[in-house]
């Protein structure tokens, strides 16, 4: 069933008139059959739509990045689901055919836990790229549930790095080098690019999120659909701001991924529409659903994508993964007419791989909740 998504069913997006092919033909057949629903059965619907979107999205290859995209996924407040966001949209863009890399920048190593990579005490990990110089080829893990989704772990160590930053060279670039160099020794080796990278931030504004800032290019912030959810966020918007000042011009909030959103409450929509007004252009269409098998998932060592495929918490990170992907399939326009056929081809760099019009940094300073 693998297809590539192109961003209009069954078509390529210059040949939107050609009829579809049999693949798109075969899905749309399977979601007719679904009856359809009324409001007098709220269960059924939800199931026939949960069937609707499974067919939907089933064996979909999403379009590569022209570059590789370096997101950080932060926010400082604790338990928003930064880190549940951060594997589960790495691992949908993985099954998807992409190349994925989370560095686990959180002394907490949640995400390595999620990922089921290992990352007991004396483990390489982040502490080792950031305090000793230790190369990311040496660290590295890859999932064995998804191939092509990668790791590198946290341990119990990274906790000490905050304040052993302090007296080291550079320290705020810690780990933009080493991910160039990385990306860099990938590509001079013919080895293939990673086409995402995805850096799993600690609840602070300390050190390690500054670097986490001065790596990417995008910010991801997830935002739970709670009371407060806004609280804090003109810090975060302040704090990015000065890091684009000073440290990294291109740093900016490209996504923002409502996340815990129960659709039976008033307030979820409260929160969901206001940040949609803040943020129209960097909201993601697809919000994450509370969801019990979300929230097993890390348990067991495991996302969502593979411990229930067809869960709804798993569905709508594929929607939201397959949002990112699709909005960093090109390049941004002013360098689309220079050199239309380089696409994915491209040399990995850090310093590359926003797939939005970033020469124009969204105006985040303007939301001040
Ligand atoms: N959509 C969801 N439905 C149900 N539970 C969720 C969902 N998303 C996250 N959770 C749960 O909420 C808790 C916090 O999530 P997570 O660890 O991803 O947040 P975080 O922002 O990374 O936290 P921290 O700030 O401590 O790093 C976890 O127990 C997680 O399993
Ligand atoms: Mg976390």
């Amino acid at each position: 069933m693998d297809q590539e998504d192109t961003g209009v069913v069954g078509q390529t997006p210059t040949d939107v008139t050609s009829p579809l092919s049999p693949e798109e033909e075969r899905r749309l057949e399977l979601m007719s059959a679904i009856p359809i629903m009324d409001e007098t059965t709220p269960l059924a619907a939800e199931l026939a739509l949960d069937a609707r979107r499974r067919i939907e999205l089933a064996g979909r290859r999403f379009p590569p990045p022209w570059q590789t995209r370096v997101f950080t996924v932060a926010n400082q407040k604790g338990g928003v689901g930064k880190t549940t966001t951060t594997v589960n949209l790495a691992a949908a863009l993985a099954k998807a055919g992409l190349r994925v890399l989370v560095i686990d920048n959180d002394p907490q190593g949640n995400a390595s836990t999620a990922l089921g990579i290992e990352h007991h005490s004396g483990v390489p990990s982040t502490y080792d790229i950031l305090i000793n110089d230790v190369p990311i080829s040496e660290v590295i893990q890859e999932s064995e549930a998804i191939p092509g989704l990668y790791c590198v772990p946290a341990t119990i160590d990274l906790s000490g790095a905050e304040i052993e930053l302090v007296s080291v060279v550079a320290r705020e670039n810690r780990l933009r080098n080493a991910l160039a160099a990385y990306l860099k020794e990938r590509s001079r080796k013919g080895q293939p690019r990673i086409d995402y990278v995805f850096v799993d931030c600690p609840p602070s504004l300390g050190l390690l999120t500054v670097n986490a800032f001065v790596t990417a290019r995008e910010v991801l912030i997830p935002i739970q659909c709670e009371y407060y959810a806004l609280e804090g966020l003109s810090q975060l918007l302040n704090n990015i701001n000065l890091i684009r000042a000073h440290l990294n011009p291109a740093l900016h909030v490209s996504t923002i991924l409502l996340t815990m959103f129960d659709g039976r409450t008033n307030l979820a929509h409260q929160v969901a529409e206001e940040v949609r007004e803040h943020f129209p252009d960097q909201t993601l269409h697809t919000s994450i659903p509370r969801s019990v098998r979300i929230s097993e998932a890390p348990s067991y060592g495991q996302t969502v994508l593979t411990y229930d495929a067809g869960s709804s918490g798993a569905l709508a990170y594929l929607e939201a993964a397959r949002e990112i992907a699709k909005r960093g399939a090109l390049p941004p326009e002013p360098t689309l007419g220079k050199s239309g056929s380089e696409g994915a081809t491209e040399e990995p760099s850090v310093d590359q791989g926003d797939g939005e019009a970033s020469t124009e940094a969204p105006e985040v300073e303007g939301a001040n909740r």
